[in-house]
């Protein structure tokens, strides 16, 4: 029996990345999945490919409208959703000096209201289904500074503190919210130019765990806290970074 049997989950940004691969290990471990993304064509595709277990929908996370949608969609094709992942995500790259506002507002409202609105259109039906779990992608950039993208790191220290809030107000309908923080992960946002696997490797040949992680190293932790096996766990950051943001090593030992 798979770890996720009788679940039914949303994936959002599910089209690539990493939302892709929470999709197909979601499914293995015998899920049934609403792939949401706003890239119609490889979600479409993705869905296909895992059949009767997945359906794909046009689902932009920054309106309030497409999650009633998702939400409703999702209950009309498995029943309430009682795991919500919210992994859609943008980033933009400038130093401070030269970023724009449309750009840190563009980020914060992917990546921060997003979560906001994600959490709160699927309590409803976790009651319905007497609990669930929710987990937002926060970053290693939510967890220390990163020069360049003074947006995005304010919008995963704010999934951060967003997560805790709800984990302490939901945690009385058996509803758990937890992060995940990944570190460099080999996607389309960790390796924009489409490096091998070596040149993406050599970015991080001072992490203790010294290359780029995989989407599916993500999607296990993912199945993780989706699944009962996290049932003590709320409010909590789950750090899969290879160790990036463990500490220096000035001496290189
Ligand atoms: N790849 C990394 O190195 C890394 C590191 C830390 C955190 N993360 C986080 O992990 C998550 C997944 O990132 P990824 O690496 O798979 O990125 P990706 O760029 O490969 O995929 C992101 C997906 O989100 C979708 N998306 C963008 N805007 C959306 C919207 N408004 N509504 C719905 N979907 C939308 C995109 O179409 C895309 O399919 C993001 O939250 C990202 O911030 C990634």
């Amino acid at each position: 029996m798979g770890r996720l049997e009788g679940k039914v989950a949303i994936v959002t940004g599910a089209a690539q990345g990493q939302g892709a691969a929470i999709a197909r290990r979601f499914v293995d471990e015998g899920a049934r999945v609403v792939c949401g993304d706003v890239v119609d064509e490889p979600g479409k595709t993705l869905a296909d490919e895992l059949g009767d277990a997945a359906i794909y929908v046009h689902h932009d996370v920054t309106d309030e409208a497409s999650w009633d949608d998702t939400v409703g969609a999702a209950e009309r094709a498995f029943g309430p959703p009682s795991v919500l992942i919210n992994n859609a995500g943008i980033i933009r790259w400038d130093p401070l000096e030269k970023h724009s506002l449309d750009d840190y507002l563009a980020v914060i409202r992917v990546n921060q209201v997003g979560c906001f609105l994600g959490m709160r259109a699927v309590i409803g039906s976790m009651k319905e289904s007497g609990g669930g779990s929710i987990v937002n992608t926060a970053s290693s950039a939510g967890l220390e500074g990163n020069a360049g993208t003074i947006g995005y790191s304010a919008s995963k220290f704010a999934v951060r503190g967003m997560t805790k809030t709800a984990a302490i107000e939901l945690g009385k309908y058996n509803i758990r919210v937890n992060t995940v923080c990944p570190g460099g992960i080999n996607t389309q946002m960790g390796n924009p130019l489409g490096g091998t696997a070596d040149e993406a490797n050599a970015a991080f040949k001072r992490n203790p765990i010294a290359r780029i992680g995989t989407p599916h190293e993500i999607a296990s932790m993912m199945v993780f806290l989706a699944s009962d096996e996290s049932s003590y766990c709320t409010g909590a950051d789950f750090i899969v970074d290879g160790g990036y943001t463990t500490g220096k090593n000035p001496m290189r030992i």
